[in-house]
């Protein structure tokens, strides 16, 4: 605090204090005009409620006067009259310190127990499930929602499904959230726009949907010399470069003809932010025990 301010916030405490003080020895010994019936004379509701005048109670006064003395106690023990810092060295710094120590005191010995667990096994502890939903709901809802099933429009993939990107073993979903990710789906527009059809039409025969088989069969050479180097000859995807699997039905960027068109004419790209430098890998290993046990419900006992 600058000498400026201290001097500032002293002055608007000694005028606070000094003007409660001078009311307190005033009151008592002010001049009310008063009736002979004992009121001041003001009256509302047409003269039903008329004031009394009567002296301040007892306990009133009392309570006043060690509530005042109690404010310079406070001033005295604690930083607020100007930079005086307080007999006590009270900071809130300090308190925030101490909390946050007794925090990791308590947390210790349950994050050493969950460091013995593996990922898997962690994902069958109640307390490690309990922790990893809260991180879970404070960073990644944004994207991947509360209950986890994604959002088409981010890009972010439904993580209940099991259908995975990068692979769902509890090391894969530890990579994913340390390291981030980043899946890139070229444009092919240079193909034209009726090839991009016919491709789109093949993608729909690769999950078994609906579609035009002439058109299907003049993309499926294009999809074997084109597409098949990242989604694979069968279109199972690839996991090493987050290439979807395209026969499952289940959709990163949507699942509808004009959805299929617009991913191949214009390409997409996944963004999935790196958590190493905000969470540490104690909570990396909770947050990813939570999302492993979103697609294993009821997943066993931790031993
Ligand atoms: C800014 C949005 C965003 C946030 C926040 C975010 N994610 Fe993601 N996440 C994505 C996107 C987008 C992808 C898909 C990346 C791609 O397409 O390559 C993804 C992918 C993943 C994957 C890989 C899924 C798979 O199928 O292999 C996991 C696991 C994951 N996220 C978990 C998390 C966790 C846990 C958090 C919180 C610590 C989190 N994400 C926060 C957007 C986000
Ligand atoms: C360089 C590798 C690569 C090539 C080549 C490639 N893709 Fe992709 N494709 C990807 C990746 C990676 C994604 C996921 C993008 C993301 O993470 O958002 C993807 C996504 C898609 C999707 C969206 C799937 C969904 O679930 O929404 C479709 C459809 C698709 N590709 C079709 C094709 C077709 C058709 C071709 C050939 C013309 C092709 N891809 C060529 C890498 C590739």
């Amino acid at each position: 605090m600058t000498t400026g301010w201290s001097i500032w916030v002293m002055f608007l405490v000694v005028l606070n204090m000094g003007i409660t003080f001078f009311l307190f020895l005033w009151a008592p010994h002010a001049k009310v005009p008063s009736r002979g019936d004992g009121t001041t004379g003001h009256a509302w509701a047409g003269g039903a409620i008329r004031e009394g005048l009567r002296p301040l109670p007892r306990w009133w006064i009392v309570l006043s006067g060690a509530m005042f003395l109690g404010a310079f106690g406070y001033l005295w023990l604690y930083p607020g009259f100007g930079a005086h810092k307080g007999k006590l060295g009270w900071t809130a710094h300090g308190q925030l310190a101490r909390e946050v120590a007794a925090n990791d005191a308590r947390l210790d010995p349950l994050l050493d127990r969950f460091r013995m667990y593996s990922v898997e096994q962690l994902a069958g502890d109640g307390e490690a499930l309990q922790m990893g939903k809260r991180l879970f709901e404070d960073n990644c809802a944004a994207c991947h929602g509360r209950a986890a099933h994604g959002n088409q429009a981010l890009g972010a993939p439904d993580l209940t499904d099991h259908d995975w990107l990068y692979g769902g073993t509890g090391k894969d979903i530890v990579t994913s959230i340390t390291h981030g990710r980043g899946g890139v789906m070229p444009s092919w527009s240079a193909l034209g726009d009726t090839t991009v059809k016919d491709l789109a039409q093949y993608v729909l025969s690769l999950s078994g949907r609906p579609h035009d088989d002439l058109m299907a069969a003049v993309a499926e050479p294009i999809f074997k010399s084109t597409c098949a180097a990242c989604h694979g000859a069968d279109g199972k995807g690839n996991q090493g470069i987050g290439a979807p699997n395209l026969t499952d039905g289940i959709w990163l960027h949507g699942g509808s003809l004009e959805a299929i068109e617009t991913t191949i004419r214009g390409g997409r790209q996944g963004h999935m932010p790196n958590w190493d430098r905000r969470l540490d890998a104690d909570d990396i290993r909770v947050t990813a025990a939570y999302v492993y046990s979103l697609s294993h419900p009821g997943h066993g006992d931790a031993d």
